[in-house]
């Protein structure tokens, strides 16, 4: 399990600009699940954190001095800034916040019509591929991709079951986000309530979690079933591989496509997804939910939280204010 003495602070002077380069202020930076995965020696989809540099992560940053032709004071950017209040950049793999609309606010953009809304978006869409009454349950239903694709199953008009941990948690997805009923995986027995809730199977599992969670809905799956492998934050911490579910003959006779994603590979299709997505919010059919917390000092200890569910929503932290530039 990670833990916070798996950091250390440095601090350094502030870098300063040369031809072709700008300096960027961190705003806000995303916390996540994959960051575990980036600091393991496994080079899998990205190149492991080499120890003793600076933690990646996805962030926020506003543009404060610029000798960049392309990147001006001001400017807000989004890309790997790291946990880190300054950095300098040549513009590599840094893209600049296209707003949808003025009225979203910037946290947003880390979080529903960041990566984790986007995730959810083409996760349940693409892969899932919903009909109307569809029978959707999904687990990390709190968290900020669960919450995005299960509202998202709700405006496709189907029945939606949130898995999360804990009762405050599944009542806000009740209350708050509209979900038909919910299960409490660390109180409630999941293959039981399962059954009373779909007698006819379960058409979507969008999986978060993977684990024995995963093996508990494959058992109850609908024919012709899909399985959309989102995340499996159940073995992230291991140190041994997580085996896989033990019924995986059902694939078969249900004739169930379980199949993995990851969002970077649906980038040209990003502007559409964020319109919808803005559209969505703009009626009220689906709502954001930002956990932000602050100050440099929190960002590991936000981070490990990620792992014994302390977030609510899309888990970030502030680091500063963007200043006006007009
Ligand atoms: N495929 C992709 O391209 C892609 C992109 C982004 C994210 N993801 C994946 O999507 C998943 C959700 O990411 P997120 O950023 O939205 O995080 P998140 O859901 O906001 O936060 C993680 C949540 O996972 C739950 N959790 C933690 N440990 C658990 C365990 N052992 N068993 C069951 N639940 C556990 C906790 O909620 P509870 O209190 O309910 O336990 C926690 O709040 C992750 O698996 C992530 O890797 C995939």
């Amino acid at each position: 399990m990670v833990t916070e003495q798996n950091f250390a602070r440095h601090e350094e002077p502030c870098p300063t600009c040369s031809s072709g380069s700008f300096l960027i202020r961190t705003l806000y930076v995303s916390v996540d699940p994959a960051m575990r995965g980036w600091i393991t020696e496994d080079p899998d989809y990205m190149p492991p954190v080499p120890l003793n540099s600076v933690m990646l992560a996805p962030a926020l940053g506003q543009v404060i001095e610029s000798k960049h032709r392309d990147f001006n004071v001001g400017d807000i950017v989004s890309g790997m800034l790291g946990w880190q209040d300054y950095c300098l950049s040549d513009g590599t793999g840094l893209a600049p916040v296209q707003r949808v609309t003025a009225v979203h606010s910037l946290p947003r953009y880390l979080g529903v019509l960041g990566g984790t809304g986007l995730t959810a978006y083409f996760g349940f869409l693409d892969i899932g591929r919903p009909k109307e009454n569809d029978v959707v349950v999904v687990s990390g239903a709190a968290g900020a991709t669960g919450a995005v694709a299960a509202q998202i199953a709700k405006i496709k008009q189907c029945q939606v079951i949130g898995i999360a941990g804990g009762r405050d948690k599944c009542d806000w997805l009740t209350t708050e986000l509209g979900l038909d009923a919910t299960i409490d995986y660390k109180t409630d027995n999941v293959e039981a309530r399962l059954r009373d809730l779909c007698p006819k199977g379960i058409d979507i599992y969008f999986d978060n979690v993977g684990g024995p969670l995963l093996q508990t809905v494959l058992e109850q799956m609908a024919t012709w079933g899909r399985i959309v492998l989102c995340g499996m934050i159940a073995g992230y911490n291991a140190d041994k591989a997580v085996p896989g579910p033990a019924n995986m003959f059902r694939l078969i006779t249900r004739r169930i496509r379980m199949e993995g994603f990851l969002v970077p590979d649906y980038a040209p299709r990003f502007k559409d997804a964020r319109r919808e997505l803005s559209a969505w919010l703009a009626t009220g059919t689906l709502k954001a939910h930002e956990d932000i917390r602050e100050g440099f000092d929190v960002i590991p200890q936000t981070f490990c939280g990620l792992f014994h569910g302390t977030n609510t929503g899309k888990l970030m932290v502030k680091l500063s204010d963007p200043t006006a530039t007009t």
